[in-house]
């Protein structure tokens, strides 16, 4: 279904796309002609506030066979909702320990039907979307597609990190494949269906404060990190589908579902700035200290979404992907630390060099504000005592990190429901000896 699929290029760009099936339906010189070619209607769906300063200002207009209002009312979703969506930061005592799951068990071939609407679970989070302030952290597991069944979100930006499965992903800007060391970036306000080929799981970010950009670089030039060319954006495609068609939208926190008489995915031509967008993990320009030390994990984030104070992100998604490992006479993993920022962690394949065991594919980990976190015991011992030479890391692995200035609450369901976390986690420290010898200076 998928395999021809095209996209155009770039990060925040201002593209076009009409449907090869529809030519010249754009409109040219204009955004809101009269009457538009082919009998379409004109709908913008803006991103940012009309007023945000040109450099911020997001906003795309969509020529489509039926305008979104023409719908029947919105209920609450009840029957096979998302049971598991959660944006209750009070339910359970908040705990300052170091958290780790398990990997998250995905519904089988076997199991009954699931899909990705229905299963999304909330791990942790924090801040109000009603204020748009603050994130919050979910997994899918789910085994089947979306059927005449769109969602969208009107509370903040999905970026969306598959781990098992290939997600089919059709927008109202066209349609984008998403496999495990992608990911897929779907903003307020778009409505997006997702078909699985089966048992799939990932995780989700979910901002409120702003969109996700590329992080400045700074001194280190125009060039490195996730280049802008490779952010994919679909062309336009449309289906012109009467039936009916059910439009789930999650409004604070909460979701409701319309019926209207045809596809939401019948968008002939679109133009703009407001898009959704796929990046490829394994195109990342990897930079570090080629002498001693470590760059902070900073240097490794493909994408920010800034909060409201200087410097500061509502949330990075930071990747730690394969690289060389250089630096002398320099203690290699990752630095023990405790950081005013929460981290949460998840491992898309392979092995995390930090902690070769326990910490797994579709697993998870969370250090929260000031929580103490660093190497196990074993990679301790072993990077403290190895003979450093330049070395490959972390090949055939991908981890990344939601890292946020939010303090956040997990849920029920992530605590005690999914049964997952791992009691022992903090065994893994247990081992670390006392190295102190007043008469070695070495
Ligand atoms: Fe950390």
């Amino acid at each position: 279904m998928q395999d021809d699929l095209k996209y155009l290029s770039g990060f925040g760009c201002e593209f076009s796309s009409e449907d090869e099936r529809c030519p010249g339906s754009l409109p040219v010189g204009q955004n809101s002609p009269q009457k538009c070619p082919y009998g379409l209607y004109a709908e913008q769906l803006s991103g940012t506030a009309f007023t945000a300063p040109r450099a911020q200002n997001r906003r795309s207009w969509l020529y489509r066979i039926k305008p979104s209002v023409n719908h029947k009312p919105f209920q609450k979703l009840t029957e096979k909702g998302a049971a598991h969506l959660d944006y209750d930061w009070d339910a359970i005592e908040p705990t300052p320990n170091q958290l780790r799951w398990k990997p998250f068990d995905v519904p089988t071939r076997q199991s009954p039907e699931v899909d990705f609407v229905e299963g999304l679970h909330t791990i942790c989070g924090a801040g109000d979307c009603r204020v748009r302030q603050g994130i919050a952290i979910h997994v899918y597991l789910c085994n089947a597609s979306m059927k005449d069944k769109a969602l969208y979100n009107a509370d903040g930006d999905f970026l969306i990190v598959p781990q098992l499965g290939v997600l089919l992903i059709t927008t109202e800007f066209g349609k984008i494949r998403c496999e495990p060391n992608e990911i897929c970036v779907i903003q307020q306000g778009m409505r997006f269906s997702v078909t699985v080929l089966g048992p799939s799981r990932g995780y989700i970010l979910e901002v409120f404060d702003n969109h996700f950009q590329l992080p400045e670089l700074g001194p280190i030039g125009a060039n490195g990190l996730a280049n802008p060319r490779d952010f994919q954006t679909p062309v336009a495609w449309y289906e012109d589908k009467e039936v009916d068609y059910k439009i789930i939208s999650k409004f604070q926190g909460k979701l409701f579902f319309c019926v209207q008489d045809h596809s939401p995915f019948d968008v002939v031509a679109w133009h703009g700035n407001y898009v959704p967008y796929k990046y490829d993990l394994g195109r990342f320009m990897v930079i570090n200290s080629v002498s001693f030390d470590h760059c902070d994990p900073s240097i490794f984030t493909v994408l920010t979404c800034p909060s409201n104070k200087p410097g500061t992100a509502a949330a990075d998604f930071v990747i730690f992907p394969p690289r060389w490992s250089v630096q002398e006479h320099t203690f290699r993993p990752p630095y023990y630390h405790r950081n005013c920022m929460s981290e949460f962690m998840g491992l898309i394949k392979g092995k995390y060099e930090a902690k070769e065991d326990g910490f797994q594919a579709g697993g998870a980990s969370l250090h929260s504000i000031m929580t103490p976190h660093g190497p196990d015991t074993r990679c301790f011992e072993g990077a403290s005592n190895s003979k450093l030479s330049p070395e490959r890391i972390a090949d055939g692995t991908q981890a990344f990190m939601f890292e946020t200035s939010y303090s956040m609450a997990c849920t029920k369901w992530s605590t005690k429901l999914c049964n997952k976390l791992d009691e022992d986690y903090y065994k893994c420290w247990e081992g670390l000896k006392k190295h102190f010898n007043l008469n070695d200076k070495s």
